[in-house]
């Protein structure tokens, strides 16, 4: 490769789940440190980062066709100098680095905080690959938030020990290991200086979450929530994802028992039957997952349940599909994410015999979408008529129009005077599928 002029803007895209997203801004701002500014909208950038998604095979494919669109009949002058961030970086470095000659840097989720080194290689010509996994150095050396937003993610834990047949994400993001208690609360006070009311804790086990207070005693997350509750400022807190297997009866508790824990859980479960989920290597029943979501209801009724689930894993029969359907009827989730199967290189379940046909996945993905969709309707339909408090995040299409989110989670949209970051009080009086129209109270 020549050497590159040095990009003065630069674009990230992120791909796939929150993780990136929070990736991706801590990407923006160790570029931003460096001196390089953010490509205007509309306008091309010098550096482009694809932070990607390794988890379905769709995900991963998008990447060579961005860098396709990215460099299309352009010399290496004219074109933008690319990054390759994100797990299919890390599944797949070296063939991205042979697959593709425009990419300068390939760089995984756990190095990334060395992309401004890498960068000054590729300026000299030098192509870059980083995939090392030294997990919590990176967030040792990242740069603080400077974007002002009323909501923010924070990375508390990351990786996964669970090994279910179908995932790449105990590859491609490593072991799980949890970031430090005292580093977090610091954080957490950093986000809520640049405005953030609402915190939202990830990890991809993020219930696995353990550390030590600042008395040296053992938490889990119910511990950090408590935590966090105290701050002063942060009105909301959220955490996703979850797995049933870490759930532990404090953070069920806490549910119950902090007001700004909002009443939201997300729960994978992934097929309702037990046959499929041993295959899966879920280890849980279709039943105990159904009374752990019990425990949660008990503990704060009104809660919002949302959930993921595969349709079409190898061997999975009519039958076995069908209870899968039983237990979106029997649970009547609020939003869910559903998906059909897809063979990740290197993973057990890939090379399983009985994959299925493509039209099979197609015709169940619909069923079980349509129940999906009536449920979140219903969800939305019965909210009507409930008072609520919204986090106003953004200025809706329309002048005048504000956005937000319910406790639930739903977006809101709403007229009337106010401002980004303030908390409203609406009364909830049109449900559609995606989103609710709400009224705002005199006197907010
Ligand atoms: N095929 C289809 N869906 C998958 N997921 C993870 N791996 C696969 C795969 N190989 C889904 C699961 C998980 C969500 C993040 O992505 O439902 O909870
Ligand atoms: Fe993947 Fe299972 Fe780990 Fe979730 S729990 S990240 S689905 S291996």
């Amino acid at each position: 490769m020549k050497p590159q002029k040095p990009p003065k803007t630069f674009r990230v895209k992120s791909f796939g789940c929150q993780m990136n997203v929070y990736d991706g801004e801590r990407m923006a701002e160790l570029l931003a440190e460096k001196g390089i500014t953010p490509a205007p909208e509309g306008e091309d950038a010098d550096l482009v980062v694809l932070n990607t998604c390794h988890i379905r095979e769709k995900a991963a494919e998008k990447i060579y066709s961005d860098i396709g669109r990215l460099t299309k009949g352009k010399t290496q002058e004219k074109a933008p100098m690319i990054a390759v961030a994100g797990c299919v970086a890390q599944a797949e470095g070296e063939e991205i680095m042979t697959r593709a000659p425009a990419v300068s840097m390939v760089v995984g989720p756990q190095a990334y905080h060395r992309l401004p080194d890498m960068l000054d290689k590729a300026v000299k010509g030098e192509r870059a690959t980083d995939t090392d996994m030294p997990a919590i150095a990176k967030f040792d050396s990242l740069p603080q938030r400077r974007k002002r937003s009323p909501t923010a993610f924070l990375t508390v834990q990351e990786g996964c020990d669970k090994f279910c047949t179908y995932c790449v994400v105990p590859y491609t993001r490593g072991a799980e290991i949890s970031r430090p208690f005292s580093d977090l609360i610091a954080e957490a006070r950093k986000l809520i200086e640049a405005g953030a009311r609402e915190i939202t804790l990830l990890g991809q086990n993020v219930n696995a979450w353990s550390g030590e207070d600042v008395k040296g005693q053992r938490v889990g997350l119910a511990g950090l929530i408590r935590a966090l509750a105290r701050l002063d400022g942060l009105e909301r807190i959220r955490y996703t994802t979850s797995h049933p297997n870490d759930m532990e009866d404090d953070l069920i508790a806490a549910h119950g028992e902090i007001d700004k824990l909002m009443p939201y859980l997300h729960l994978p479960v992934q097929s309702g039957n037990d046959r499929v989920l041993k295959a899966m290597n879920r280890s849980h029943t279709a039943e105990s997952y159904l009374r752990l979501l019990e425990r949660f209801r008990e503990a704060r009724p009104d809660i919002a349940l949302s959930g993921d689930f595969i349709v079409g894993f190898p061997g999975e029969t009519e039958a076995e599909f069908e209870d899968t359907l039983s237990i979106v009827d029997e649970v009547r989730y609020a939003q869910a994410f559903s998906f059909k199967y897809s063979p990740r290189p290197g993973t057990p379940a890939a090379t399983m015999e009985d994959q299925i046909a493509k039209e099979v996945m197609d015709d169940r993905l619909q069923r079980l979408q349509a129940r999906l969709n009536r449920d979140q309707l219903a969800f939305n339909a019965a909210s009507v008529g409930k008072r609520c408090t919204v986090l106003v995040e953004r200025k809706g299409k329309h002048p005048g129009q504000w956005l937000g989110k319910s406790p639930w989670l739903q977006s809101v949209w709403f007229e009337g005077e106010c401002q980004i970051g303030d908390m409203v009080e609406v009364d909830l009086i049109e449900a559609g599928p995606n989103s609710l129209q709400g009224a705002l109270l005199a006197g907010n």
